[in-house]
């Protein structure tokens, strides 16, 4: 991908001034935009944009009869299975001490089951992992190592998650960012460490320093200005799915690796029944990708469906979680910039919305939302904010 430097100052420098330009309440195009964007067609799949390579298999499926909980997992396995995709499965960005640690959770809306797994590592389909729960225990949820041992007894095969390209940028992390990791004192290649909180004029010299160490870790060229980003500002990754047949049957699934670099044993949003996923045979079902500390506060997915159960269409539905999130932080723009959250609801007559509190993550590059209603197709979403987002923790200016 071409990323010069110019375009990541852009992003990290200049974001930072739009957003407080342009960081208001942004007037809704209206619900009936949204709606008429979504034709109430059934089946359907919806999913978080990563899963837009995978759509065409798993909507064959569904419209053979196929069940809509499977139907969403051959989404979400596409991603866990992909070693390129570093926020899910195989390959997920890892935690701070190098180590993959996923996520998942599921809702199977005909039987009204659940399954969960948090904080597993060394199983590659957590998604099926967070199934398995569901059909094989009186469970709904495994955490760590009971939910790696309980995998590995259904036929899980134990795997190394961890690849190199995901490795290297945790290095670059590690060595920049961490207090003993990088050559010491007594090497010849020490260098003094970069300013804890450089002013806006060492922000260069930063991501020159940052370039160099990538070069030295052996982060290929155009590689580079990515896996900086990536070390500067820690993506959350995740994929989520929906899906709903011809009867009216829906199921919703949630997988990811989590906050990149993130301390051992935290889990987000995404194992959390309610938050990264909520599926109600009756009424719909919700996914969510972005930040989940905040997603888990206002419990978004089922703040959702609870909010189409009583009426909002899924566009509202949507608005009003991210509401939550702006209500949480009084409006702290400040603060708001600093965080993401993408929703995906799909109402049971098929009607769906995608919206995000940010346009994207960096300019020209919009969150969006991958759709089968018979027409594969990336949607972009509806944001509440004009503006890019700048994920934790904020590099100061
Ligand atoms: N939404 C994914 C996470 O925060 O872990």
């Amino acid at each position: 991908m071409a990323f010069s430097r110019r375009d990541f100052l852009s992003t990290a420098v200049m974001g930072a001034v739009s957003l407080r330009l342009e960081g208001e309440d942004r007037k809704k195009p209206g619900p009936d935009k949204a709606e008429a964007a979504s034709a109430g067609k059934r089946p359907i799949i919806i999913s978080a944009a990563n899963g837009f390579d995978y759509l065409n298999d798993a909507f064959a499926f569904l419209k053979d009869g196929g069940d809509t909980l499977d139907a969403a997992l051959k989404v979400v396995q596409g991603p866990e299975d992909d070693p390129n995709d570093d926020s899910v499965g195989l390959g997920g960005l890892p935690n701070e001490e190098g180590v993959v640690e996923l996520d998942s959770c599921c809702m199977h809306g005909p039987t009204r089951r659940a399954g969960s797994v948090g904080g597993v590592r060394n199983i590659k389909n957590v998604s099926l992992a967070a199934k398995a729960v569901m059909e094989h225990t009186g469970h709904v949820m495994l955490v760590g190592e009971g939910a790696e041992r309980f995998a590995v007894a259904q036929g899980f095969p134990r795997e190394n998650l961890l690849t190199e390209h995901s490795r290297k940028i945790w290095l670059l992390w590690k060595e920049t960012h961490s207090d003993w990791w990088g050559p010491g004192l007594s090497s010849p290649e020490w260098h003094r460490r970069l300013p804890a909180a450089p002013h806006a004029d060492d922000f260069e010299r930063r991501i020159e320093r940052l370039k160099q160490v990538a070069a030295e870790i052996g982060i290929e060229p155009e590689q580079r200005m990515l896996a900086i980003r990536k070390v500067l500002f820690p993506p959350t990754g995740t994929i989520h799915c929906s899906a709903l047949n011809e009867k009216g049957d829906i199921s919703g699934s949630t997988t990811t690796s989590g906050l990149a670099w993130k301390l051992p044993g935290r889990v987000g949003d995404s194992p959390i029944i309610g938050a990264g996923c909520y599926t109600d045979q009756d009424v719909g079902s919700a996914g969510a990708t972005g930040s989940g500390e905040e997603n888990i506060k206002v419990a978004g997915a089922h703040t959702i469906v609870e909010n189409m159960r009583h009426g909002m269409s899924p566009f509202d539905a949507g608005m009003d979680a991210l509401k939550r999130i702006v209500r949480n932080y009084n409006g702290d723009m400040d603060r708001l910039r600093y965080m993401d959250m993408t929703y995906y609801a799909l109402r049971k007559d098929g009607v769906y919305a995608g919206v995000s509190l940010w346009d994207g993550y960096e300019p020209g590059k919009p969150h969006k939302i991958a759709v089968h209603d018979g027409t594969k197709r990336l949607e972009k979403t509806v944001s509440l904010f004009a503006g890019v987002s700048q994920e934790w923790p904020p590099t100061p200016q």
